[in-house]
């Protein structure tokens, strides 16, 4: 009989070990070590980000909560949100947060931080590395709001170029960055002295760098990269036009709200400063794209969710593009076939005009009849 309880003990521990080793197996390894920002680099951090009593900063991967803690305490940030996915990182954050006496304006939440819903944030802040930089960019473009600013101790962001960047000690280096509106597209507004003159804009953009057209009448202006400034919603170009019969200096300065910029005009050798309005064409990124690639047809679709968009590959399956942007009627992505391919494109009309790799590139809508045939 003993032998009997005995096997059914032994039964029940190996059991219970068993669930042990495998919820141990299943948890999710540590994308980046803790390895603590120093305080004086905290401060540039939040410096930079110019926190203040309306921000709401998120740290992801927050280590023992000391960039959140600070920026409650001595940057009198509204809230401060920290995510980690180490309990004992967490069990920290919230013991510094008890001493520091800012409990109730503080959250750190145990999880991944590609799973932490970020759309509240104003300011996040970042110690993480390049490969995790990059891998989390897109989901900063998706959630976060134009205008947000971004800090990264240490690691840049590939090829989205740092708006500010600044160093401590000769050692630490701080990026800083702001998400930018999405201004790719057609713009039309009336302009001239009373109003008589059609303009027509067509912007390109790839982060917050932008160039494009500007059209008035049969005359043509390229505005260059270094014509054009976009920071958040403020968007600035100048253009250098026949006024008159005389080269004049335009300087238009407006913010974007959706489809509408609002704003002034401001013309060299001229007093004060007229308004300006300009409405984008509509146009819509959604949908599913269809183009012809070394003998192949590619299909793309993008879809919204929950005021998200995502890109898929639909080919043998349906494939979720990682690198993947909508910038108003503009969408960039980038996938491997035969090493990167980075596709950037405008809608015009039922076609989505661009480039791939630098190359023409031209996707056409794939109309729903057509789809389900
Ligand atoms: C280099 S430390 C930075 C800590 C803090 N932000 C600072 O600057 O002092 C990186 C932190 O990210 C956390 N971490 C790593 N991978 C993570 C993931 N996928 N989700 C959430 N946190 C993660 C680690 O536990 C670690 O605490």
């Amino acid at each position: 009989m003993w032998r009997k309880h005995v096997a059914v003990w032994f039964a029940g521990l190996f059991f219970v070990c068993s669930l042990f080793a495998i919820a141990v197996a299943q948890k999710r390894p540590l994308d980046v070590p803790f390895v603590p920002t120093p305080p004086e680099v905290v401060k540039k951090m939040l410096q930079m980000a110019n926190v203040g009593k309306d921000d709401i900063v998120y740290d992801l991967g927050c280590g023992d909560g000391r960039i959140v803690i600070a920026a409650v305490r001595d940057f009198n940030a509204k809230r401060g949100v920290g995510v980690d996915l180490d309990p004992q990182r967490i069990r920290e954050s919230n013991e510094n947060a008890r001493k520091a006496g800012v409990t109730e304006k503080v959250l750190f939440i145990e999880g991944d931080l590609f799973k932490a819903d970020i759309r509240e944030a104003t300011v996040v802040t970042l110690y993480l590395l390049p490969s995790v930089n990059l891998r989390l960019r897109p989901k900063l473009f998706r959630e976060l709001k134009p205008g947000s600013r971004v800090v990264s101790h240490d690691f840049d962001m590939g090829d989205w170029e740092a708006d500010k960047v600044e160093t401590v000690d000769n050692y630490h280096t701080v990026y800083y960055w702001v998400i930018p509106a999405g201004v790719a597209g057609t713009w039309r507004w009336a302009g001239g002295p009373k109003g008589e003159q059609q303009f027509r804009l067509e912007l390109t953009q790839v982060f917050q760098k932008v160039k494009g057209m500007l059209f008035v009448g049969k005359a043509a202006t390229e505005i260059r990269e270094t014509d054009a400034k976009l920071v958040g919603r403020q968007l600035s170009f100048t253009t250098v036009r026949q006024v008159g019969g005389q080269q004049v200096k335009v300087t238009y300065n407006g913010q974007v709200n959706g489809d509408t910029i609002e704003g002034t005009v401001t013309i060299s050798g001229q007093a004060g400063v007229r308004k300006w309005v300009a409405k984008r064409d509509p146009a819509t990124v959604e949908g599913t794209w269809r183009w012809a690639e070394g003998g192949k047809q590619l299909l793309l679709t993008i879809e919204r969710r929950d005021g998200q968009y995502f890109g898929m590959l639909v080919n043998q399956g349906r494939e979720q593009i990682d690198d993947f942007y909508v910038w108003g009627a503009g969408v960039q992505f980038t996938i491997e076939r035969d090493g990167k391919r980075t596709y950037n494109g405008v809608v015009r009309g039922d076609k989505l005009i661009g480039t791939v790799n630098g190359e023409a590139w031209v996707a056409e809508r794939v109309k729903q009849s057509a789809r389900r045939r």
